[in-house]
């Protein structure tokens, strides 16, 4: 039995999306932190987006398996994580090129009545709050329900979240525990069927 606050929460199926595909990278840590903090009623998985090819309507016809396979992944999904760096004060390309397989045809949009977090981190100053706020009003026009509030997690030290997502400061892990209990409520509460 899972409980929040007291509260029965059903398992939930939360698609975990990481918008940098380098091996070092600090997102995929923060990623790696979010999984360990999510409440027992979430069940992760992660799905890669670096194995498709460039969004293309001419391979409509015959989409390609990579694609078929991630566009499955979402739909089978009842909430999505993206935890992405800033590229240039947007989202980096790999991550956009997989939401707009995601959206197509618009029938068919993946996205569609997701509740959905997004945070992000970076060791420059203002993290990742611009890239965020392109990628809020992304899913918002896709119909995706993006959860209120902002997270920018500022990487001032490499060692602050490790490989295997242990946390290094007793205020980051209070406050990033705190985002994944607010966003299994949200997810609680608009659960896609
Ligand atoms: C092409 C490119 C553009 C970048 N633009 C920004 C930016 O706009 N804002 C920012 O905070 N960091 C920017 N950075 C720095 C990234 O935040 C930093 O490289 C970060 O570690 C990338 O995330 P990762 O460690 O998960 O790969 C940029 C990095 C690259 C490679």
């Amino acid at each position: 039995m899972n409980f929040l606050n007291g509260v029965f929460m059903a398992h939930i199926k939360v698609a975990v999306l990481v918008g940098s595909i380098r091996t070092a990278s600090l997102n995929r840590r923060l990623a790696n932190a979010l999984m360990r903090l999510g409440p027992s009623s979430f069940v992760f998985e992660e799905i890669g987006i670096d194995d498709m090819p460039f969004y293309n309507a001419d391979l409509e016809a015959s989409r390609p398996e990579t694609v078929r396979a991630f566009t499955d992944q979402i739909r089978s999904s009842q909430a999505l994580l993206i935890v992405t760096p800033e590229y240039n004060r947007s989202i980096p390309a790999v991550l956009k090129n997989a939401i707009d397989w995601g959206s197509k045809p618009t029938t068919e949009n993946v996205w569609r009545d997701l509740p959905a977090a997004i945070t992000g981190a970076s060791p420059g100053a203002i993290g990742t709050a611009v890239g965020q706020q392109h990628l809020r009003q992304i899913l918002a026009v896709l119909g995706a329900t993006v959860m209120g509030g902002e997270a920018y997690i500022g990487f001032k030290r490499p060692d602050l979240i490790d490989e295997d997502g242990h946390i290094d400061d007793e205020s980051t892990r209070d406050f990033l525990k705190a985002y994944m209990d607010k966003f299994a409520s949200l997810a609680q509460r608009l659960l896609r069927k």
